[in-house]
């Protein structure tokens, strides 16, 4: 056993509903095999357990490990490519480097740097948009794996309108996806993922092969994009006759176990039907200001009761920081002005991390509390680091987390753990 010992913040219940940020300054965390047995001050728990080893990550903050629930493995070598709305930046920029992971040499080395940046910001659980590729997948799944991260992930799908190596059949994904889901799906902290790239990129016919899977693999998430650029959306709304969330929704493919990108441009009436279904929207408002898609009516999400939860979307996004990604959805929702949510360090840290462990049907992670697994990122500002001011004058406990949300990047993560291992720093 351990004894952890640090400034533990988290949110265990959602504050769009009531939900308060819980902090202990000196506090501690009695840590069995992996999983939390006892919380409090740090120095009631040590008269009880005055024998074990203490962890002390003092100096800094301990939080739930991050969970980001939208981003691409294949992009990671593209991230930066600024200037550029969707469909342009897809079809110079990620299309082309996507298609390079058809060498499973190339996609081995890229799976590395891509699980290698998730584990240095401080992610510890992630729904992957994975390649076109099978072999690439596997490369994916065994990355996570040799870290220890919590992935869920699986082939894209596509048979229309992107360039023709990276299109396959719905006879042959539904194959594929099968065998890969087969291998992956329950194997550790792994699992499935369901993911056609987009419906604009899909047959009615290849919807419903994804549909098969969903069906066939029990506990499978299914994630796609919906509603991010309306000259996509005009395109799909031509193609399929009916709005975005109808394409998916009229496969059955839309429920709880359902994550959909975006929904940057979306009518009330999709809204009520994600609502019903008990989908999560990722919010990626990283990627939506860098491709210029637009600003997330979060407010018509909540109200609504639309689940949302954030992602970082890399390589449209920006960095795989769920800390900047929290930051830039603060700033878009204040650019909003009054139709905009005003998201504080509670409602931050609630979507960088239980709000993401619900969307992917993580019981078992997102806060520190009792019962829960350790996975958590000791945040402590790095030498010069332009956080190390701020933090020590911070005003109260609520507002060094904000601090830490607006100054901290990953050279300030100074530690990573998974069910109690160190898997960074
Ligand atoms: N829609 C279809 N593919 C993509 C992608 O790779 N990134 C984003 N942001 N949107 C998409
Ligand atoms: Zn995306």
């Amino acid at each position: 056993m351990t004894l952890v010992r640090g400034f533990l913040a988290d949110t265990p219940s959602d504050p769009f509903r009531g939900g308060v940020m819980r902090t202990e300054s000196d506090g501690g965390l009695l840590v069995r095999d992996g999983i939390i047995t006892a919380r409090g001050g740090f120095a009631v728990l040590q008269q009880e357990w005055p024998q074990e080893p203490v962890l002390d990550l003092r100096g800094g903050v301990v939080l739930p490990g991050f969970v980001d629930t939208h981003v691409h493995f294949p992009q990671v070598r593209i991230v930066g490519s600024l200037g550029m709305p969707l469909l342009d930046w897809l079809q110079q920029r990620a299309l082309p480097e996507e298609a390079r992971l058809a060498d499973a040499a190339y996609a081995n080395v890229v799976a590395t740097e891509f699980v290698t940046g998730l584990a240095r910001a401080g992610t510890t659980s992630a729904l992957v948009f994975g390649a076109h590729f099978p072999d690439a997948v596997s490369a994916l799944f065994e990355a996570a794996e040799r870290v220890g991260l919590r992935v869920t992930s699986g082939l894209v799908v596509s048979d229309l309108v992107l360039r023709d190596d990276l299109l396959i059949t719905p006879e042959l994904a539904r194959q594929e996806s099968l065998t890969l889901a087969r291998r992956w799906h329950g194997h550790g902290r792994l699992r499935y993922a369901v993911t056609p790239r987009f419906s604009l990129s899909c047959t009615d016919a290849m919807l419903a092969s994804c549909a098969d899977v969903l069906d066939a693999v029990p506990g499978a998430l299914f994630t796609s994009h919906v509603n991010e650029n309306p000259v996509e959306i005009a395109q799909v709304r031509t193609r399929f006759g009916t709005g975005y969330v109808d394409s998916y929704d009229r496969h059955r493919l839309v429920g709880r176990h359902t994550v959909l990108a975006h929904n940057v441009h979306a009518d009330d009436a999709e809204l009520r039907v994600l609502a019903e279904r008990g989908a999560v929207v990722a919010h990626c408002p990283s990627s939506n200001s860098g491709l210029g898609s637009g600003l997330f009516p979060m407010r018509r999400h909540l109200e609504q009761g639309v689940r949302v939860s954030l992602g970082t979307d890399v390589g449209g996004g920006t960095s795989f920081s769920m800390l900047r990604e929290g930051l830039q959805a603060f700033f878009v929702q204040q650019l909003l002005g009054p139709a905009g949510v005003p998201l504080g360090a509670t409602e931050l840290l609630w979507l960088a991390t239980a709000a993401g462990a619900d969307a992917l049907g993580l019981a078992e992670v997102g806060h520190l509390s009792v019962g829960r697994r350790f996975d958590a990122v000791w945040v402590r500002p790095a030498p010069s680091s332009p956080l190390e001011v701020p933090l020590r004058h911070a005003e109260s406990e609520t507002d060094a987390v904000a601090r830490v949300f607006t100054l901290a990047s990953p050279m300030d993560v100074a530690g990573v753990w998974i069910d109690g291992d160190r898997v960074h720093g």
